[in-house]
């Protein structure tokens, strides 16, 4: 398999290195503007190969996307990452046009690729992909939900005490701090629900804490998070590698699902080799079901200012 990865930044190389870590893709290219910087990271990432032992071959293009030629799956992670303070959808202005050209270009030397949408405001980014690029909606996902339902997962595990192994979550909904939607009733302490262990208010705070993730993260480090959104996209990337149609909460372009139409937000799909084999609509409450529907309203609002 080959995978190319356009942006060498943080979340760009953590990806590149677990992919390259769990040994599945035969190639990973790495794509970055600024000179020489994917390149030093292929580098600096290959010479870590005899010690964790893959054999995965990585390597650096600044700007050309001739050697992307071919890829299989291509992660785009490239654009600006939010400061301190920042909404994801506060980077739309900048990142909106890196994204177009970056999946443009990535098209012309892969038409048969799978895209993986990681730059934000990830819903509309993956949105935007869809309207500019004639690919299959079942090939454009946008990375979200599994990077959140990892913080839930961490969350969660904090509250009982537990191993994170025996923790199990699911966040659907728009991939912002205010229209995640942490599947509290569904969570579950190795199939025992949570709520057999937590109470209402502690698992309104699991929530609350899951939601703000990214930000919590970005005040402690002065910018955006990479090791889980790294972790999260490899993840997806491996599940595409072994056609394993595992489900993940990702953004997918939604025809009536779940009630909804003409956007990309974060629903549980299969993920394969053909990128999104199914989307599943699961039973929401009335309560999950009004909240997924004022998360698409926002997301529908930021769709509006491309
Ligand atoms: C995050 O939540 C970068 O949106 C990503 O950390």
């Amino acid at each position: 398999m080959k995978v190319t990865v356009v942006g060498a930044g943080a979340v760009g190389a953590s990806c590149a290195e677990y992919i390259a870590m769990k040994n599945f893709a035969a190639e990973v290219v790495l794509v970055d503007i600024k000179e020489g910087l994917a390149e030093g990271k292929a580098m600096d990432l290959m010479q870590t190969a005899s010690l964790n032992q893959f054999d995965t071959q990585i390597t650096g293009s600044t700007q050309d996307y001739r050697p992307t030629a071919g890829s299989d799956v291509a992660v785009i992670t490239s654009g600006i990452p939010r400061k301190p303070g920042m909404t994801r959808e506060e980077l739309i202005s900048t990142n909106a046009g890196i994204v177009k050209e970056v999946a443009q270009n990535l098209i012309q030397h892969s038409p048969e690729v799978t895209l993986i949408v990681v730059s934000n405001p990830m819903d509309t980014m993956t949105y935007l992909a869809h309207q500019a690029l004639d690919l299959p909606k079942n090939r454009i996902i946008g990375m979200g939900g599994a990077l959140d339902s990892a913080r839930f997962k961490y969350r969660l595990a904090e509250a009982l005490e537990a191993p994170i192994s025996d923790v199990d979550g699911m966040v659907i909904g728009g991939h912002s701090d205010t229209g995640m939607l942490p599947l509290t009733r569904l969570a579950t302490r190795n199939s025992v629900p949570v709520s057999h262990f937590l109470s209402p208010d502690r698992l309104q705070q699991v929530g609350e804490d899951t939601k703000v993730g990214g930000a919590t993260l970005t005040k402690l480090l002065g910018t955006s998070a990479w090791y889980a959104p790294g972790a999260a996209v490899s993840a997806m990337v491996h599940a595409i590698a072994n056609d394993s149609h595992k489900i993940f909460p990702c953004s997918c372009l939604l025809e009536g699902q779940y009630g909804l139409n003409d956007l990309c937000i974060g629903v549980p799909a299969k993920i394969g080799a053909q990128g999104i084999e199914e989307i599943v609509e699961i039973d929401l409450n009335d309560e999950e079901q009004a909240k997924l529907q004022e998360s698409a309203a926002a997301v529908q609002k930021t769709n509006g200012l491309l």
